[in-house]
């Protein structure tokens, strides 16, 4: 792929960032900006340097949703041909932590994308939702799962067949987001939280997050014997010999992702 033109991507402190740059339309999300997404995310996930993620809006929207224009003569037959949630699937295949730092709108696609990450900072001003009920269809990346998973049928079902707007503070409320704040400091506070889990033991984070996301798929037992796999696979890492080390001398740890 060339040069993205839909997004900006950058490398800073340890800190992959991802910004959405369609200001114009709300960085509506066309097949080449998820692309172009993915691929960044990808990109950054092999990236030794990198050791976590943030995606952000510019402009006054994180994303509001798949672009319309794109998709409104699709056909069934072309969807299943151009099979783009292939490209979705891969987001949540990504091994490093990944925060969405969302100020403005997080519709339809928008949401999705936030849901599909693993923190989710948003500014008071943030406004999710699934609008796709007003363009009759649906979501179609995630969207049903990931909310019911989150907030329960009942509420999932309501926010789904209205299409309604959800305030930043009913989001936190429900607990699909990480922490609530000014707008004025959201971008700060997310990267102070990245910067944060620059620092912890990167294999740490990657089989906590992979226990966590199976712990939502599969009952207790076969949950805790994935966990119990996962803790003792870190004991062959240097970086648990470095950690409980570091401890016993009293000094701060060094870890260096091996
Ligand atoms: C294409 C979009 C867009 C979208 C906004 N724009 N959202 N273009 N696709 N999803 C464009 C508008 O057409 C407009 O372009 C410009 O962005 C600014 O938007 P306005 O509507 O003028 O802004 P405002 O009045 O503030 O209203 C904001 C809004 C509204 C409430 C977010 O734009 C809106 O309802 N957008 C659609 C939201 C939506 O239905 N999302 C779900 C999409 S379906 P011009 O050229 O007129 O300036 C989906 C399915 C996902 O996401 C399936 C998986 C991929």
């Amino acid at each position: 792929m060339g040069k993205p033109e839909f997004i900006k991507s950058w490398q800073q402190n340890g800190i992959g960032f991802i910004e959405l740059n369609r200001p114009k339309l709300l960085n509506a999300l066309n097949r080449q900006m998820v692309s172009e997404i993915v691929s960044a995310l990808t990109e950054f996930d092999r990236d030794h340097d990198t050791r976590v993620i943030l995606i952000k809006g510019s402009g006054r929207a994180f994303a509001a949703g798949a672009d319309i224009d794109e998709m409104a003569h699709d056909t069934p037959i072309k969807l299943e041909l151009l099979n783009q949630f292939a490209e979705w699937d891969r987001i949540s295949q990504i091994k490093k932590p990944v925060i969405a730092a969302v100020h403005g709108f997080a519709l339809g696609g928008g949401f999705e994308l936030a849901l599909s990450c693993d923190f989710i900072f948003a500014a008071e001003n943030a406004r999710f939702g699934f609008p796709e009920v007003n363009l009759g269809v649906m979501p179609g990346a995630g969207g049903t799962v990931r909310l019911t998973k989150a907030m329960g049928r009942t509420k999932a079902l309501e926010w789904l067949c209205t299409g309604e707007q959800m305030e930043a503070s009913v989001a936190f409320h429900y607990g699909l987001i990480t922490r609530l704040v000014p707008e004025e400091v959201l971008f700060n506070e997310a990267e102070r939280f990245a910067a944060k889990l620059a620092q912890k033991p990167p294999l740490s984070l990657r089989l906590i997050k992979d226990t966590v996301n199976k712990a939502v798929d599969v009952n207790v037992y076969e949950a805790m014997q994935y966990e119990r796999k996962n803790f003792y696979l870190l004991f062959s890492s240097e970086d648990q010999k470095e950690g409980m080390k570091a401890f016993v001398e009293k000094r701060p740890a060094n870890f260096r992702g091996q």
